[in-house]
């Protein structure tokens, strides 16, 4: 009676890429599987596939033996199959119920029956035991309700398969954990659970089996107590990574003072305090929300200061806007890749070469060869997965998008003093994360200040020099990175 989903030989090719050749394995009931694999590898074609947002060019996929036509979303609801993206696919404005029930409302005499509506609502509610009123619209919500609220549809719908693309990356730990909480409870209810993340932690927290992608193949399927961290690492990149933080080549010597911050407050942050030198790497932690983007954006000059100073290089400066602090020499990577930092319907070449056509001309033109080298230098660089510089952004892999921001920011023709990188591996896979921990100590090493922020504490207590802990806009104290451990780091980011 086991439910279960199978792939057979599903192939989807995009010009010039063939995204999935031959995707053969099966996802089983009461059991949630993980699909691994570098940027690019085609976790999210795969998905979309299932979703009926995509069709496969060849190959079929069937629920219990019984082949599933996915030509539409529609379809692959009703077949059973709910696939929820980072991106939400609720209406704002409508409440939860309203959301959860959405196209199948209760009906009494013609009408909506919202007295049913709302506990019939309630009922899903609290069989996940989750503090969320029906009748609240779904904008007021915290992202992580929103999510919920959209597991609880395909819950409603009665799907058999609930697939997850990269679920966690904009949750806090306390909703990772409630996440987790309900993808259990569907589980025990025997749903077919299919689970994309980079994240190493919790593939092993959460997942049974592994299915290993590699450039659009079939690598392996593991179960998930019978393996390890590295033998996953050498499946995904085809070749074993070794110790990351041991290997890194670090700067050894500072030089002076390049930034200098006291008292630093805006309507978001609170009296910060911290100096960078020359060649050093200064990680921020702290959790979601705690304000670390906030004192790069106000260095920046993207947000009013209201008290305190900044001194770049022994000078006080006030930068109006992002214009003057990029001119000046600061360089911010910003966290939200499709909000504040791409452009997606441009190429990858207009992304990187941005901020640096000025540099990048001939005479009164463009030289597009110069345009074409950087580019390519950083394509190289990062190993961003695309057969041209000039593909659509949009077209790229959610990691490789990612690349295409660092690769801008620090493109060969950027005349960069202070790098600030705002959660810079976030949806990238572990190979890739190795690359980018080296390059910024790298950068380090040519004279640059970096300062690195991320949620995931192991990263920047590895990579940093020193770590800065913020928690409710304020610096809560700062240590070595032989003094930090996840502990001390966590007590600070967490403190009343
Ligand atoms: N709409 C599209 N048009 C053209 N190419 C695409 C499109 N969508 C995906 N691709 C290509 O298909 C390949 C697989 O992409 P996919 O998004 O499935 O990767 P992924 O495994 O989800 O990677 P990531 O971990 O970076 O999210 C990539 O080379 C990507 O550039
Ligand atoms: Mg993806």
């Amino acid at each position: 009676m086991d439910q279960y989903l199978e792939f057979s030989g599903i192939s989807k090719s995009y010009p010039g890429v063939k995204a999935l050749s031959e995707i053969s394995f099966r996802a089983e009931g009461g059991k949630v599987l993980a699909l691994l694999g570098e940027n690019g590898a085609g976790k999210s074609t795969l998905l979309k596939i299932m979703s009926g947002d995509q069709r496969a060019d060849e190959g079929a996929v069937s629920l219990n033996g019984e082949t599933v036509i996915l030509s539409s979303p529609a379809q692959a609801i009703k077949a059973g199959i709910s696939v929820i993206y980072q991106e939400r696919q609720l209406i704002p404005s409508m409440s939860v119920m309203e959301n959860i029930f959405l196209g199948a409302p209760p009906v009494k005499h013609g009408l909506i029956d919202y007295k049913r509506l709302r506990a019939d609502t309630q009922e899903i509610i609290d069989k996940f035991k989750l503090p969320i009123d029906p009748e609240t619209p779904v904008m007021f919500l915290s992202i992580a309700y929103q999510q919920m609220v959209e597991i609880m549809k395909a819950y409603r719908r009665n799907s058999t398969v609930i697939a997850f693309d990269e679920p966690t990356a904009p949750l806090t730990d306390t909703e990772i954990t409630i996440l987790f909480d309900l993808i259990r409870q569907l589980k025990a209810e025997g749903k077919i659970v299919v689970y994309v993340s980079h994240r190493m932690k919790e593939i092993f927290e959460v997942t049974d089996e592994i299915v290993v992608l590699k450039d659009g193949q079939f690598v392996t399927r593991l179960v998930t107590s019978e393996t390890n961290e590295q033998a996953l690492i050498s499946a995904m990149v085809g070749r074993d990574i070794g110790d990351t933080y041991a290997n890194l080549s670090r700067n050894e010597k500072y030089g002076d003072t390049l930034l200098e911050v006291s008292g630093l407050t805006t309507s978001a942050i609170t009296d910060v305090s911290f100096s960078l030198r020359r060649g050093e790497v200064l990680g921020f932690a702290g959790l979601v929300g705690s304000g670390r983007t906030e004192v790069m954006r106000a260095i920046f000059g993207a947000d009013v200061v209201t008290a305190g100073e900044i001194k770049l290089d022994g000078e006080t400066v006030s930068f109006s806007s992002p214009r003057d602090a990029i001119d000046k020499g600061i360089a911010l990577c910003p966290e939200d890749r499709k909000e504040q930092g791409l452009v997606l319907y441009r190429s990858i070449e207009d992304n990187v070469c941005m901020p640096v056509l000025s540099k990048l001309k001939k005479g009164p033109f463009l030289d597009t060869k110069a345009l074409e080298k950087t580019t390519r230098n950083a394509v190289d660089r990062y190993d961003i997965k695309t057969p041209t510089v000039d593909k659509i952004v949009a077209e790229l892999s959610g990691g490789n998008q990612q690349k295409v921001i660092l690769g801008r920011w620090t493109n060969d023709k950027m005349d960069t003093k202070i790098l600030i990188l705002d959660e810079p591996t976030k949806g990238i896979d572990v190979g890739t994360k190795a690359e980018i921990y080296q390059m910024v100590c790298d950068l380090a090493k040519q004279g640059l200040g970096v300062i690195f922020i991320s949620s995931e504490l192991t990263e920047v207590i590895n990579v940093a020099d020193r770590i800065f802990v913020m928690h409710d806009g304020r610096i809560m104290g700062n240590m070595t990175r032989e003094e930090a451990t996840e502990e001390n780091v966590l007590a600070l980011a967490m403190a009343e």
